[in-house]
């Protein structure tokens, strides 16, 4: 069953956030506005979410018209962006067509923010999110959606309360912390090895993933979540952690370079999320990236129950999850 549809609808980005994993392919063309209509009609008998994120959504030159086409079929529709594309215009256009949800990335107060995610990105950030606010009270509309996401490193640790200060004021309708997806240089190696002999691919990209934010102190991060927790709940602000961060050592076994530690790990990813990239091929998920199928070629449906899909559902299931799944924010723990 198919229940949410990633577009990774292009890989160019305005912004060069210090930690980003995305691949940034910008010599492959795009795929034409009429081949991701003809992939959402294909979608539209499964009722997915829809989610429009990339690199930067907001750099897909008909992105107003792809959501405009999957809200018309009657598809929950959502944006990830880094939010300072969004100008009046488009501020307008998320309120007025009703789009369900736009999360925005934002790191903290402007400082570490603007180390983080670029200089100057704070302040277009914050202004995207008065302007939606603005259209939706001249609409008196509910939609979109705007929720928060910050990724959680050394560097903003300290600074997370700031965030949800922040997300009272501008009446923000959730924060979803996300964690830092990195690896260590042993964890990286292995993983290369791991891909080779596992998926027969070839890709040294972890590599880049190894980064100057890793290593948080395992305490400090989980007192720092509790606080955060209640402070959410005094301040009437929703928040939600990826995976279930109260878990014993579900910290210490997300960043620690050892790769079994005793709980049952499976991939929450495989079995209803489909990720398509921006040369529309379906691929496993958007760490590994294991191509089952292009869409220029195949159907949804075809490529989903297709033999590269099932090969890669029973490695995962049969032989266990990859070293950088560990850091993955669809990792089930058990
Ligand atoms: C890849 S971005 C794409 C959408 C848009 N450009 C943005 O920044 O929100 C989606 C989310 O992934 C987060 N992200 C990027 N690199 C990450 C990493 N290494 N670990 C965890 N999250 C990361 C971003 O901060 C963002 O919230
Ligand atoms: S804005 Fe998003 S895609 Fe662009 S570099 Fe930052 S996290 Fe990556």
């Amino acid at each position: 069953m198919i229940k949410r549809i990633y577009f990774e609808i292009t890989q160019a980005c305005n912004l060069k956030c210090r930690y980003c994993f995305v691949r940034k392919d910008l010599s492959s063309e795009i795929l034409k506005l009429e081949k991701v209509i003809d992939i959402l009609e294909q979608a539209k008998e499964y009722q997915p979410i829809i989610t429009f994120s990339g690199s930067e959504p907001f750099m897909y030159p008909d992105l107003k018209e792809v959501v405009l086409y999957s809200k018309g079929l009657g598809l929950f529709t959502e944006i990830y962006t880094n939010g300072t594309l969004i100008d009046k215009k488009n501020a307008e256009f998320l309120v007025i067509n009703q789009i369900n949800n736009v999360r925005i990335s934002l790191d903290g107060p402007l400082k570490i923010n603007d180390y983080l995610r670029g200089k100057g990105s704070y302040l277009k950030t914050i202004k995207a999110i008065k302007l939606i606010n603005f259209y939706k009270k001249k609409y008196s509309s509910d939609l979109p959606y705007v929720s928060l996401s910050p990724v959680i490193s050394k560097k903003n640790l300290n600074s997370l309360d700031f965030l949800i200060k922040l997300a009272k004021d501008l009446k923000i309708n959730r924060v979803h912390f996300l964690s830092l997806i990195w690896l260590n240089k042993k964890l990286a190696v292995f993983h290369v090895k791991e891909l080779k002999r596992r998926l027969n691919i070839k890709d040294s990209y972890a590599y880049r993933l190894i980064n100057e934010l890793e290593d948080l102190d395992f305490d400090q991060y989980r007192k720092k979540i509790k606080e955060i927790k209640l402070m959410a709940k005094e301040y009437g602000v929703l928040v939600d952690f990826w995976q279930s961060i109260d878990r014993d050592n579900f910290v210490d076994y997300w960043y620690s370079p050892k790769i079994n530690q005793g709980n049952i790990r499976r991939c929450g990813y495989i079995y209803d999320t489909v990720r398509i990239d921006q040369k529309g091929t379906i691929i496993s998920c958007p760490l590994i990236r294991y191509p089952y199928g292009s869409l220029k070629k195949e159907s949804l449906k075809k490529i989903w129950l297709g033999p590269r899909a099932r090969f890669f559902r029973k490695e995962i299931t049969k032989n266990g999850l990859f070293p950088i799944c560990y850091k993955c924010h669809r990792v089930l723990v058990e």
